[in-house]
């Protein structure tokens, strides 16, 4: 039988099949149907969930032409860089000769707004017959969201329920800053060295995020709050085989990021860690206490290549990573389920610059990459839209959010930096 894993060379991620022998597929074994599974559901098909369920479900035919996407715009400057990635996705299409049926569907506040509900029934449907979604972000400023009941405020009452519709438990947030923009990091050169290349995968669908909550008052009339962070091992062990495939076809380095001195959820996900590793022999485990990696981020980033973490410390340490690139417009972010993958920037809606055309699309464009890759297996184009996107930058050009202005500063808009990535794209 073969085998479809996933090749991680460098700052560039390649899908090449693989036998389970470990020999590369002949191009018609690559071919074969298996083969032809996107390459999101490939990975996840075949190492979390077992394979004939997922072979009846998930089977395309890669020579159909059409792909439908579903376009969530999301709220603040949300449909600010959705539009400059309707723009690239657009253009790959033309060059490509694909077709991807585009449809826009409302989500997040402004959807509460509209429709009562920020993730009405219509985008479920929407999101359901698409081959992939793209999503931008949701969310108001502190003060505007006390506009919405909590539980239907659009990160409880969207956002989490796209993640647990589609079981979307593997979030691959990849911090790259190739050497020719490492001047947008707030590191030093020296720390910097060659360039920030890591991938963050943390697990999206568990934990404290998905637990059980208790609100109420004590018999002393205090108020209280529990919440519980919660695995299981099979939850972990779906994502820990994510995480050593990836590291494999990597640097054959993982970190594992815990708090086992702490948290007993800790201890079972370090127990089920070292019971995966024993399949994966050739990547070499590194365990570190979630506090000590915050620092090591900003201190070392060079010694990291893939970090697997559950739910809330990869929201945490995700954002750092962010901060080490000198920008949260430079994160995009995959979220695959077995059956389904959306992707999204890691950021928020950036309520403090939305409507200003200064959003910096990188990471909604970067989003696109990643779904042409993960969802559709067009790694090529997708390593041309990087490379487009660092082009942009490298010829001096940059966003407000990455620089002051100066003299040695060509600053660009939203819209600015995805014509320049349109034209440098034309070009590849
Ligand atoms: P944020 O990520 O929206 O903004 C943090 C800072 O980063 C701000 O200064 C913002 O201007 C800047 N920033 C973010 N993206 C940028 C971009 N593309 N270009 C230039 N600058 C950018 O975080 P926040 O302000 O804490 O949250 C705002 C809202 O976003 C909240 O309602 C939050 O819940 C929501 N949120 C949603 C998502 C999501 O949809 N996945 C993710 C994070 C936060
Ligand atoms: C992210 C966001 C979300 C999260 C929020 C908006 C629910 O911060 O995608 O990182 O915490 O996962
Ligand atoms: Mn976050």
């Amino acid at each position: 039988m073969s085998d479809c894993r996933y090749h991680g060379a460098g700052s560039t991620r390649l899908v090449t099949p693989v036998l389970s022998s470990g020999l590369k597929a002949t191009p018609k074994q690559a071919s074969s149907k298996n083969c032809r599974l996107p390459f999101a559901s490939r990975v996840l098909h075949y190492r979390a969930n077992g394979f004939l369920h997922y072979r009846k479900r998930l089977i395309k035919d890669r020579g159909m032409s059409t792909h439908k996407i579903a376009l969530l715009d999301g709220d603040g400057i949300g449909p600010e860089i959705m539009a400059e990635a309707v723009k690239i996705l657009n253009l790959v299409a033309e060059r490509n000769r694909v077709n991807f049926e585009l449809k826009s569907g409302a989500f997040g506040a402004t959807a509460y707004f509209s429709h009562g509900d920020a993730f009405p029934e219509e985008t479920k449907a929407l999101c359901d017959s698409a081959d992939a979604i793209l999503k931008g972000p949701i969310g108001l400023s502190h003060e505007e969201s006390k506009k919405i009941p909590v539980d239907m405020q659009p990160e409880r009452g969207a956002l989490l329920p796209l993640r647990r519709r589609y079981d979307t438990f593997a979030n691959f947030r990849p911090v790259r800053l190739p050497k020719n923009i490492a001047h947008f990091s707030p590191l030093k050169a020296e720390v910097i060295g060659d360039g920030i290349d890591f991938i963050i995968i943390r697990e999206l669908v568990g934990g404290l995020y998905f637990g059980n909550k208790k609100i109420g008052v004590t018999a002393e009339g205090k108020r209280f709050v529990t919440e519980s962070l919660e695995y299981n091992e099979d939850q972990i062990s779906r994502i820990a085989r994510v995480a050593f495939e990836t590291a494999q076809k990597r640097k054959g380095v993982l970190h594992n990021i815990h708090k086992s001195n702490v948290l007993k959820s800790s201890v079972l996900w370090n127990e089920v860690m070292e019971e995966v590793s024993r399949d994966f022999p050739e990547v070499e485990v590194k365990h570190i206490l979630v506090d000590a990696a915050a620092t090591y981020l900003c201190l070392d980033p060079a010694q990291f290549d893939v970090m697997v973490m559950e739910n809330m410390f990869g929201d945490i340490l995700s954002d750092q990573g962010g901060g080490i690139l000198g920008s949260l417009g430079l994160m995009p972010s995959a979220c695959i389920g077995p059956e389904k993958a959306y992707y999204e920037p890691s950021h928020g809606s950036a309520p403090d610059i939305a409507g200003q055309k200064i959003a910096n699309p990188y990471s909604m464009i970067g989003s696109v990459a990643m779904m042409m890759e993960m969802s559709f297996g067009m790694d090529g184009e997708a390593r041309n839209v990087w490379q487009a996107m660092q082009s942009v930058f490298a010829q001096g050009f940059s966003t407000p959010d990455l620089s002051k202005p100066g003299a040695d500063v060509n600053m660009i808009s939203t819209d600015g930096f995805g014509d320049l990535v349109a034209q440098e794209l034309s070009k590849l």
